[in-house]
């Protein structure tokens, strides 16, 4: 027998079934053949949460949650955090090689040439309210581009696609900084092409009456850093939405913006924005004890913990840890550290934690490190977005060159009624109290 089979025999039938694993994985359709007789389905999975469940073959991101290990194209996420420029990395997400200094000059070329925004599309941002949530108008926005390039919908023609690509990435930081100046009533900045990815953004968030605006050196380059560690994470919520949604073959703009929704949710994209609304109510370093007891008794998760995959320890929070401290140097500290850094001392001592596998993730520190660069915890879930557009996108692409891909639809268990007569409106409260 094939070594690389897994061998089934179905009791019901006293069937043997040699089904070939790949990868250690079982086709789920292979599970099919087991039948009672033909007019039977065949055996499905059941797997709510897919927490067990392969749902593409993919070459862009590589994690190892047991050993906390996270790579892009088979390069750990620690050297090009230390090497890269965020659009480096880019690159080689969605070109699948880190590219030359030619190919870099006209990568950040393209991309520049696509930041501004059309003037529609910025008066489109200026209809929110004032006190509109930032994710929300980000959510809405890119969604509002697809209305700008209907071209975007031939999603099977590469160089259509490309372009998209080159749009999505430059303008997404435009549409972040004006959420941002919306907020607080300032007028729009319009791009700065002379600046880099990083560089740019933060004159559009920050520039006042200057001329040019004086970038801090350091702010830009842990940004850039934040950026690479936020760029990809294989099949997490929001990039199986993007897949999910593509898949219909919608354009990459209304599917980058149903990712984005998915991120803004708290157990995802959203939770760097809790971890601080959790922070603000310990108050202080003497009531972390008190919080996290309350926590264990079953009253709220503590924020910015745990996660699906890495049960060791998050690659992403540890360079972050180092990236805010750099921050912090420029900034100076931000009150919350300490209460953060008890928490994760604490936490980490703590029976309940270390039994459930809870270390800090990539949401731990970067809230802490986003607000001592002035931003308010409403931005952070935008600030993720920016760089996990990249992820998103080079996701797409290799969904829809993937020949194993269809529209996905998964099945069910029906477990509703067995067909039953419609019952007229003036006869249902007598059937029900009958
Ligand atoms: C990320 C997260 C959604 C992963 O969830 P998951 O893989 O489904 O894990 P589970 O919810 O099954 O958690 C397993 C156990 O740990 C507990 N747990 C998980 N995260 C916890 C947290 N942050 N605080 C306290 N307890 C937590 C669960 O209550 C559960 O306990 P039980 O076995 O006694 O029921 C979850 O850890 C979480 O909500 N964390 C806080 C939000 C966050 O920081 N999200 C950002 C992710 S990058």
């Amino acid at each position: 027998m094939d070594k690389e089979t897994l061998n089934i025999v179905d009791r019901r039938t006293d069937a043997a079934y040699d089904l070939p694993l790949y990868k250690g994985t079982l086709r789920a359709m292979d599970l099919r053949r087991i039948k009672t007789g033909p007019e039977d389905f065949g055996v499905m999975t059941y797997d709510p949460a897919f927490l067990n469940t392969a749902s593409c073959q993919s070459a862009i991101t590589f994690i190892d949650g047991d050993k906390g290990i996270l790579r892009y194209r088979g390069y750990p996420v620690e050297q090009l955090a230390e090497n890269c420029t965020f659009l480096e990395v880019a690159y080689l997400l969605l070109h699948g090689e880190l590219p030359t200094a030619v190919e870099l000059r006209q990568w950040i070329a393209g991309i520049t040439r696509h930041t501004m925004l059309h003037e529609t599309t910025k008066k489109f941002l200026e209809g929110f309210r004032y006190d509109a949530h930032p994710m929300g108008m980000f959510i809405s926005t890119v969604a509002a581009l697809s209305t700008v390039y209907p071209e975007a919908r031939h999603v099977l023609d590469p160089e259509v696609r490309r372009l998209q690509i080159l749009r999505l990435i430059g303008k997404v930081p435009t549409i972040a900084a004006y959420t941002y100046r919306h907020n607080l009533g300032f007028p729009y900045v319009y791009p700065d092409n002379d600046l880099s990815y990083a560089e740019n953004f933060m004159n559009m968030l920050w520039r006042m009456v200057e001329p040019k605006y004086q970038v801090n050196p350091v702010l830009a380059r842990a940004l850039d850093i934040l950026f690479i560690l936020h760029a990809d994470h294989e099949q997490n919520c929001s990039t199986n939405v993007m897949r999910a949604v593509g898949s219909a073959q919608a354009d990459p703009f209304v599917a980058t913006a149903a990712a984005a929704a998915a991120l803004s949710g708290p157990l995802h994209g959203g939770a760097n924005e809790e971890v601080l609304r959790m922070l603000d109510e310990i108050e202080t370093k003497d009531r972390v004890p008190a919080f996290i007891d309350n926590v264990k008794s079953g009253n709220g998760k503590l924020m910015g913990f745990g996660h699906r995959v890495y049960k060791n320890y998050d690659p992403r929070a540890r360079i972050i840890k180092w990236a805010a401290g750099k921050v912090f140097e420029v900034t100076g500290k931000n009150p919350k550290l300490e209460i953060a850094l008890e928490l994760e001392r604490i936490a980490l001592e703590d029976e309940y934690f270390v039994k459930r596998k809870l270390y800090p993730n990539v949401d731990f520190y970067s809230g802490i490190m986003y607000q001592a660069m002035g931003f308010r915890p409403e931005m952070f879930t935008v600030l993720f977005a920016i760089p996990r557009t990249v992820g998103w996108l080079a996701q797409w692409q290799e969904m829809l060159e993937d020949p194993e891909q269809k529209i996905a639809r998964p099945r069910q268990i029906y477990t509703g009624h067995e067909a039953r007569d419609f019952v007229p409106l003036e006869r249902r409260g007598a059937t029900v109290t009958a």
